[in-house]
């Protein structure tokens, strides 16, 4: 058999995401693909230390550890990168990772608000030859490919309404310590909506449903947190925002509402991210919160049932997973690695589903900027 290509990357912030992606590619053999192959040459975080002995001691392929990024840009020995680091530093590490002639792999918000993604986005029209795309695993959960394909088949008939959402539960703790995900000067005025917007905006805006306005109400419940040094301390960043959209949906020309909801304090929600369609003719939902579970609906007479099919983990890629067993985050995570690996080898498959593009990252800044304003002046805002 002959050899298989490997794209050799470099990572760059070696946290709770950073992590993730090293374990994705320690267990490449679980996708049953032929395609290129990652492999991790190079990593670089911060200053921590137990972090960096992690990925040393499990990945035998590492030549580069560094706390300065351009060591790795200067690398002949890395062509890609996966950079996940808080949100006021991406401008800058995007840009210079594309002049140093390397794919990216960014994390959201792509850009810590409008003015730095116009900048990222500007630097990318003077790399047509590099790879860019912004990460959001959770189009590849087997549910969600169900709502994809069902959206395809036009079995909805004309759209009423979709509501896409993101919740989380940790903040409804008032004493845990506040991070850089609740500063606004590190992870910017969106608050919760820069940190989990994309998540909900992937499949819509994949789907051409492009919001043409948007009412925001946003909220910011838990004004203080302790410090973690013994202080209370301001908490700026909004919580929960929900986003009334009105969009066309190319399929039949017909105007619906989007509804995309990201909450931080979400009671009982831990890391539940959700999507909804209801149309005249039918509906489906799935939500990772029951991860097995699609359901489906059909409008045939007065009377409506919900069908729950229980699911196996059918995914983009095929795996080695046997056809019962459930499917995570974990492989979701996988999967869209696998997304970036199938466009970088210019082998899209049939049944593949891309990662976010710049320019959906560009609209998703559009309209939370629109959000801010819709807030801040209680106006419905065009954009
Ligand atoms: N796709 C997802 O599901 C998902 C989930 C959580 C976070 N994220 C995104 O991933 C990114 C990182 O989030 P996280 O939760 O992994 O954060 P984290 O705080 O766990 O890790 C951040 C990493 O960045 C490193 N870093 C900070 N400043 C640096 C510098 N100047 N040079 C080099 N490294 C530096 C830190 O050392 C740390 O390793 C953010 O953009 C966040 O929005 C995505």
């Amino acid at each position: 058999m002959a050899e298989r290509k490997k794209i050799r990357f470099g990572i760059i912030g070696l946290g709770l995401m950073g992590k993730e992606f090293g374990s994705a590619v320690a267990r490449w053999c679980h996708l049953l693909d032929d395609g290129v192959i990652p492999e991790i040459t190079g990593i670089c975080n911060e200053k921590n230390l137990s972090d960096r002995e992690w990925f040393t001691s499990n990945f035998p392929t590492i030549e580069v550890v560094t706390s300065d990024y351009h060591d790795l840009l200067a690398s002949d020995k890395i062509d890609a990168i996966y950079c996940a680091v808080p949100h006021h530093l991406h401008a800058q590490m995007y840009i210079d990772i594309l002049r140093a002639g390397k794919h990216l792999l960014g994390e959201k918000p792509f850009g810590i608000d409008l003015a730095a993604n116009v900048l990222i986005l500007e630097e990318i029209e003077k790399h047509p030859d590099l790879l860019v795309r912004c990460s959001s695993e959770f189009p590849y959960f087997p549910g969600a490919k169900r709502v994809i394909d069902w959206i395809k088949s036009g079995a909805y008939g004309q759209l009423m309404e979709v509501r896409s959402g993101f919740h989380h539960a940790s903040d409804m703790d008032l004493n845990k310590p506040i991070n850089w995900k609740r500063m606004i000067d590190i992870n910017g005025e969106y608050g919760c909506m820069g940190d989990l917007g994309l998540h909900t905006q992937h499949i819509p805006f994949r789907m051409g449903w492009k919001p043409k306005s948007v009412y925001a109400d946003l909220q910011n419940i838990a004004t203080t947190r302790p410090d973690g040094k013994g202080n209370i301390v301001a908490c700026e960043t909004w919580d929960n925002a929900v986003l009334t959209t009105r969009c066309d949906d190319p399929k039949t020309g017909k105007e619906f509402t989007l509804v995309l909801e990201t909450k931080r304090m979400a009671p009982g929600q831990t890391n539940t991210w959700f999507i909804e369609v209801y149309g005249t003719l039918g509906s489906v939902k799935f939500s990772t919160h029951d991860p097995k579970a699609f359901y489906i609906l059909e409008t045939t007479g007065k009377e409506q049932g919900w069908t729950r099919f229980d699911i196996g983990p059918k995914s983009f890629i095929p795996t080695i997973t046997g056809g019962i067993f459930e499917f995570g985050f974990s492989d979701a995570f996988q999967q869209m690695i696998g997304a970036f690996m199938q466009d970088l080898d210019s082998k899209e498959a049939k049944d593949a589903f891309r990662n976010l593009i710049p320019e959906e990252t560009h609209w998703s800044h559009l309209l939370l900027t629109a959000a801010l304003q819709s807030h801040k002046t209680g106006q419905k805002v065009i954009l």
